[in-house]
């Protein structure tokens, strides 16, 4: 009998060390917190939520929550087609109650629609992909196929608002490989892409410079490892913050997150002092993130404005 009692009390115990250890595990997202945003119809959008998806890594056992005003929204999880389509004729869960929370309880993607008017249409959507935890938070896909990077994303190539933690938070984590290309997107007679030494892009002397682009968009493909270095002649833009610097690895190579971690070989861009790679990523991502959001949030604002 009391054997009995001892195994069950050893077994209640594990238990309870489980259940901690799941819980301890369990990451909340409150889906656009760090854009400010909440659930509703985003101002730039259907970009601004999958954003804020690309900054997060979503695990079985997380929780989303869906914060909104009961009445003014409501959120439906639905099919693929259903998300792709808008159509909440038949969703598989509706809830209309906020703050509303989705126990992320499978492996694979889930599709998030808003169903009330044209909330949906005018962006009100989210699709997230959910991982096992065993799995890592982000498998470099390696090798991968030649990637179109379009730079500063919907900020574009501009003298960044927030100066030139703009360019290399946007360049932070990113991997660059050769056959990769950068699209500058810009307003033609407003900024050109100048290629650039080390020395040019620290000093921000722009007098001479390895290649001008100066026509919308510009494509450029990475053709040499190493650092390279890209600014705008356009007086005083470079010293306002824009500037890019990345770091571009081999083909052969494995990713590393960073991107950074294979010594240059040669470049084109290479000087004397481009004997390491010198782009200042910011040190942890969390602020990084905020970062990205914010820039997004004030493009959002910029693109609501016009
Ligand atoms: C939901 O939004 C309200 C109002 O903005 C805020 O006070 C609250 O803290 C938010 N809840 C969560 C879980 O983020
Ligand atoms: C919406 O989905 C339902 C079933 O889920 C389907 O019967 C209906 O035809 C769809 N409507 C449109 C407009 O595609
Ligand atoms: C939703 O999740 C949050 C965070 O885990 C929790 O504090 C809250 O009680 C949950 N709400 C409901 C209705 O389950
Ligand atoms: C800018 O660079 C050029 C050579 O590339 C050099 O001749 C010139 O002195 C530099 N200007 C300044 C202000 O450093
Ligand atoms: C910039 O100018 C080029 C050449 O005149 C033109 O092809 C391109 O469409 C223009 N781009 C934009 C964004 O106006």
């Amino acid at each position: 009998m009391t054997t009995k009692i001892r195994a069950a009390l050893v077994v209640v115990a594990l238990a309870a060390l489980l259940h901690t250890a799941v819980v301890v595990a369990q990451t909340t997202h409150v889906v656009g917190d760090s854009l400010g945003l909440g659930w509703l119809v985003p101002p730039g959008g259907p970009i601004a939520y999958a954003t804020w998806a690309d900054t997060q890594t979503f695990v079985v056992g997380d929780i989303l929550v869906f914060n909104f005003t009961t009445g003014e929204q409501d959120v439906a999880r639905v099919s693929k087609e259903a998300f792709d389509s808008c159509n909440s004729t038949n969703p598989i869960s509706l809830k209309t109650t906020g703050p509303a929370n989705f126990t992320l309880d499978t492996v694979g993607n889930y599709y998030f629609i808003g169903t009330m008017d044209r909330h949906c249409p005018l962006g009100q959507k989210l699709a997230i992909k959910v991982i096992d935890s065993s799995a890592g938070p982000s498998p470099p896909p390696s090798p991968r196929s030649p990637v179109i990077y379009t730079v500063g994303d919907i900020l574009g190539w501009v003298v960044p608002p927030l100066g030139e933690v703009a360019y290399s938070t946007w360049a932070y984590n990113k991997i660059f490989i050769v056959g990769d290309s950068l699209v500058f997107n810009f307003i033609n007679g407003t900024q050109d892409v100048a290629v650039v030494t080390k020395e040019a892009y620290d000093s921000c002397n722009t007098s001479s410079t390895i290649a001008v682009y100066t026509t919308s968009p510009t494509t450029i493909t990475l053709t040499t490892t190493g650092m390279h270095y890209f600014t705008s002649t356009y007086e005083r833009h470079c010293g306002l913050g824009q500037k890019l610097a990345i770091n571009i690895i081999a083909k052969s190579t494995t990713p590393s997150p960073s991107g950074a971690a294979t010594p240059p070989s040669s470049s084109v861009d290479a000087s004397p002092g481009a004997g390491g790679p010198t782009a200042p990523p910011p040190s942890s991502s969390a602020p990084s993130r905020i970062v990205a959001g914010a820039i997004v949030l004030l493009s959002i604002a910029v693109a609501f404005l016009h």
